[in-house]
């Protein structure tokens, strides 16, 4: 079975999200299904990041934003594309961090627990095809280090499957 490596070592978060890449490179390694993936990589980050409290991804289906697979407590299914945090993501082709959630106009509220958020889109040749949601219970818990090795992150998972 993977083994996680553990979160509380004392190596740089730019260190940690490298040996997050390589563990998650050899975690999708040997399966190709997107739903499989996507399923272990959330559980894979709720596991192996610190304070999180959901961690999942929402899937473009039909011109909006479609819960995907994800670990955490039961969340809103349908978010159109312009709202919430993963609605403008997606119409802002770009990853969000928001430090307090109370202070995003229009954040969706689905777990009260929840107060910062990151949101990268998954981006294959051009096109979004749905967004990673992480949520913390501690206020400004992603920085840029956070944004960029998810992004990291997403890409490795979008290589290592196939098109959904
Ligand atoms: N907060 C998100 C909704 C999804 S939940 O956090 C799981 C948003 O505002 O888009």
């Amino acid at each position: 079975m993977f083994e996680l490596s553990g979160q509380t070592n004392t190596a740089s978060k730019a260190d940690r999200y490298r040996e997050l890449a390589s563990e998650l490179e050899a975690l999708l390694g040997g399966e190709r299904d997107f739903i499989a993936n996507a399923s272990n990589t959330a559980s894979f980050l709720l596991y192996g990041l610190p304070e999180l409290n959901w961690a999942g991804f929402y899937l473009m289906r039909g011109g909006e934003l479609v819960l995907g697979p994800f670990q955490g407590k039961p969340a809103c299914v349908r978010i159109p594309v312009g709202r919430g945090v993963c609605g403008t993501a997606v119409s802002k082709r770009m990853s969000i961090v928001v430090p307090d959630v109370h202070a995003f106009p229009g954040h969706i509220a689905c777990d009260s627990a929840s107060n910062s958020e990151l949101v990268t889109p998954l981006v294959r040749d051009g096109q979004i095809l749905g967004v990673l949601d992480l949520d913390s219970p501690q206020l400004n818990r992603f920085d840029d280090e956070d944004k960029l090795g998810c992004e990291v992150l997403t890409q490795i998972l979008l290589r290592r499957s196939d098109p959904f």
